[in-house]
């Protein structure tokens, strides 16, 4: 979007409102107006029709809808400017489903077609993600990057997700402090649990190099916002010595994407808590059986990655070998519980500096890389290398990327029955010292699964066998969503936005049709497996729906996909 950014107040404000509007925008167009044959290709515009009012938004970048000004509204026979507020309020009506005029624009399509029920949430959820965004902003702009790179990139997702109604919505208060958007450091809180209550699988030696725990306990460090959550549940097993609290460890741990993953330097390993507040879709709580399944699936994945590994040389994972908790009942033992993770700088190869996908993918057209200007530092030294390896050369940049990202994940899920989940920010891409795509590095075991059937789940317990398994279906649909829907045409969009308006339309067909001949090689080594050719075929692709999960205010694991429009349809090798 053609924003310019001050460092004003009012600056962080309109940039804030401007990115909020495009979220919402998107959903609308992807879950409402599209499939109810309500959108329509306007060169250069993009109109819609919602509860029988026509907007309009110059777009482009394919599936990823980047918009390249600002949205307009048509009211009385002129278009005026498009506010958020304006957009909620008719994004509500739509969705309530209320009976439009007799006659009016879209009256009866749209009555008939609404899911209908209120949301009195809703409106609040979006002012507050935009709140959150202006927010970040003002912070941002007084504070400097990580200096490591790729910890700046894990920073740098200021917008969040593009399709997300409320993609900074933050539950409880106080969480700036612990904002990645806004370069925070905090110290992690060291407590102690005493040995005979300690809840912990799987290798957990690194959590020791943080402190020295007293004789009978054993460390167990906590996420200071979490123990502000369990405030009231903590005070009994602190004051008994059930636990104890050591107080603040020494050094700064540094929050990533995801909020509640931390980075610890002093062990260089990834700690990733449970922070009981709602983060965009999810209370972000390790249950019991997630915590469990993490260190099961860390061991069954390690001859998996160590095939893929062997037949596509640049793949890395960050395994989740072990956790630790306080068996002090569910809650706590859930509220408590941390999982170790590899940290990308242990797995990625010497010269190979790993930047997360979502950062390199981020709309955004004129915000700087950083999200406010003056944020000069390492990170803009790599990433800008990445942005301007893909400008000289988009083809084999991008055909360097998808080398890396997509076989990979078909042969985990075609030839072991694994269901990565490779979204923007579940994937990290390891660059090297010209920019160029050279690693790729998965991570995030909880949306990791196995294909039911093609494992042996016996000895698991029930609740931990369910938590890791998904049918053949549902797991084939989170594959093609995440690769083809969340993750490759956000990356497309931005290395085609990198050329001359007038080229990127051409430049994004060559990107789909390289992308389709490298999938169809894959195909054609791995004996054309059927969901794979109906994806060359150009099937139309299950796109998650944020926007009705969230009015509907149903859990994350129910939502719904919408179809949309494949990008391998009509690229070049498809058929017509
Ligand atoms: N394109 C994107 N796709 C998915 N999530 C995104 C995207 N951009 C930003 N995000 C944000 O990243 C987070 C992804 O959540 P996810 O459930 O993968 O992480 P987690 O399990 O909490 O932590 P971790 O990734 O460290 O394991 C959410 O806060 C989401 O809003
Ligand atoms: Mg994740």
């Amino acid at each position: 979007m053609n924003v310019v950014l001050e460092s004003s107040v009012g600056g962080a404000e309109a940039v804030a409102e401007e990115a909020s509007l495009a979220a919402l925008l998107r959903c609308c167009v992807r879950e409402v107006a599209g499939p109810r044959g309500q959108v329509w290709p306007a060169d250069p515009y993009l109109l819609l029709r919602l509860a029988g009012s026509l907007l309009r938004v110059p777009t482009s970048g394919g599936l990823a809808l980047r918009f390249d000004g600002p949205a307009e509204r048509l009211e009385g026979g002129s278009w005026r400017p498009l506010s958020l507020d304006t957009l909620v309020g008719l994004v509500e009506t739509e969705l309530t489903g209320h009976d439009l005029a007799e006659g009016e624009p879209g009256g009866g399509v749209l009555a008939r077609t609404a899911p209908g029920g209120r949301n009195e949430e809703f409106a609040g959820q979006v002012a507050g993600s935009r709140a959150a965004i202006s927010a970040m902003l003002r912070e941002r702009a007084g504070t400097a990057p990580p200096e490591d790179p790729w910890l700046a990139s894990e920073q740098a997702l200021v917008f969040g997700h593009p399709f997300h109604p409320s993609p900074k919505a933050r539950g409880g208060s106080g969480w700036l402090r612990y904002a990645p958007e806004a370069h925070a450091a905090f110290p992690l809180r060291l407590l102690a649990v005493r040995d005979d209550l300690l809840a912990a699988e799987g290798d957990t030696g690194a959590i020791d190099g943080l402190g020295d725990a007293p004789a009978g306990y054993t460390l167990l460090p906590a996420h200071p916002w979490q123990l502000e959550l369990l405030k009231a549940e903590l005070a009994a097993p602190l004051a008994d010595g059930r636990l104890a609290d050591l107080g603040y460890g020494p050094g700064l741990a540094v929050p990533t994407s995801s909020v509640r993953t931390v980075y610890e330097p002093r062990i260089g390993k990834c700690l990733k808590f449970s922070v009981d507040v709602r983060i965009t879709n999810c209370v972000r709580k390790n249950a019991w059986y997630e915590l469990a399944a993490a260190v099961e699936l860390s061991g069954r994945l390690e001859p998996v990655f160590a095939d893929l590994a062997a037949r596509f040389p640049a793949t890395r994972w960050l395994p989740e070998p072990g956790y630790r908790s306080a068996s002090l009942g569910t809650r706590l033992l859930e509220g408590l519980g941390v999982i170790v993770r590899s940290s990308p700088w242990e797995v990625t190869g010497p010269g190979v500096t790993p930047l997360l996908a979502g950062a390199l993918a981020a709309p955004g057209g004129t915000v700087p890389a950083d999200g406010m200007p003056g944020a000069a530092g390492p990170v803009d030294g790599v990433r800008a290398a990445a942005m301007e390896a893909f400008a000289r050369e988009p083809l084999r940049w991008w055909g360097a990327y998808v080398e890396l990202v997509a076989p990979p994940v078909l042969d985990a899920y075609f030839r072991h029955g694994v269901v990565l989940e490779p979204h923007l920010q579940n994937v990290l891409v390891g660059v090297d010292a010209e920019g160029m795509p050279a690693e790729a590095v998965f991570r995030d075991l909880e949306g990791t699964k196995l294909v039911a059937g093609r494992h042996d789940l016996a000895s698991l317990p029930d609740p931990v066998s369910r938590s890791t398994t998904y049918d053949a279906t549902r797991g084939w649909n989170r594959v093609v969503y995440c690769l083809m829907v969340n993750h490759l045409p956000e990356i497309a969009a931005t290395v085609a936005g990198s050329a001359a308006p007038h080229a990127r339309d051409e430049l994004l067909r060559e990107l789909w049709a390289d992308a389709r001949a490298r999938v169809a090689a894959y195909a054609g080594g791995s004996g054309r497996p059927m969901p794979l050719s109906d994806l060359l075929a150009g099937m139309p692709l299950p796109a998650k729906a944020n926007l009705t999960t969230r009015w509907s205010r149903s859990a994350d694991r129910d939502a719904g996909y919408v179809p949309v429009a494949n990008p391998f349809a009509g690229a070049a090798g498809a058929p017509a």
